[in-house]
C-alpha cells in the first residue's frame, strides 16, 4: 500500500515522467508509480525486497557515509522519499528534480520519540525542516506536520512541492 500522502499527491507528477524512489525498501511506491505508467528508478542499499519488473530500474547504493550520489546528472519528474532521513542528501534530491518535477517527502519528525522509534534526532525532522529544504526553489502545494494514528501513532512531517 502506498503512503496515503504519496497517493493523494501523485497526480501532481508530470504524466509519464520518470520517478525516483529513494530508500525504496520493498518498493511499494515504485510499484505504485510503475502502475501509473511512470518509469521508476528505485534506490536502496538493500535491494533484495525490490520487485523485479521491466518498469523498475533497481540501483543498489549506499546513500550515506560520504558515498557519491549514484545518479549523477539524471533528473526526474518526481522524487519520492518516505520513512527515511539523511540530511546530507537534501541538495542531491533537489538537483535530481527537473523543473516542474515534484518532491513527495514524508517522514517522522521531532515529537515522535514519545511514540517509540525512530527517536534519535538524526532521524527526526525538525519543525518546518521540509519547508526549509524547498524554500525559494519550489512552490509548496501541501505541507503537514502532525500526529497521525495510522498505520500507528506517530509524528510526521510531509510535503508535496513542485520545483520552479
Ligand atoms: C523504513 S524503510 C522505508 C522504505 C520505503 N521508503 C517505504 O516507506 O516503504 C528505510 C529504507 O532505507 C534504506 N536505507 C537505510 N540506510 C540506507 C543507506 N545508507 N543507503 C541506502 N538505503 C538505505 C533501508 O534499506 C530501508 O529500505
Amino acid at each position: 500500500m502506498p503512503s496515503a500522502w504519496v497517493a493523494q499527491w501523485a497526480g501532481l507528477v508530470p504524466a509519464g515522467s520518470a520517478v525516483l524512489d529513494v530508500a525504496a525498501g520493498g518498493g511499494r511506491h515504485s510499484l505504485f508509480f510503475a502502475g501509473k505508467g511512470h518509469p521508476v528508478t528505485a534506490v536502496d542499499r538493500d535491494v533484495s525486497a525490490l520487485p523485479g519488473q521491466p518498469e523498475v530500474e533497481i540501483v543498489a547504493a549506499d546513500l550515506e557515509g560520504g558515498s557519491a550520489w549514484p545518479l549523477p546528472g539524471r533528473t526526474f519528474g518526481a522524487v519520492v522519499v518516505t520513512n527515511y532521513l539523511h540530511r546530507p542528501l537534501f541538495p542531491a534530491l533537489v538537483d535530481a528534480l527537473m523543473p516542474g518535477g515534484v518532491l513527495l517527502y514524508e517522514t517522522f519528525m521531532i515529537g515522535n520519540e514519545r511514540f517509540g522509534r525512530p527517536s534519535n534526532p538524526d532521524f527526526l525532522l525538525q519543525d518546518g525542516e521540509l519547508l526549509e529544504v524547498v524554500r525559494g526553489r519550489f512552490s509548496v502545494v501541501a505541507y503537514e506536520a502532525r500526529m497521525v494514528s495510522q498505520p500507528r501513532m506517530a509524528m510526521v512531517q510531509r510535503i508535496a512541492a513542485r520545483k520552479l
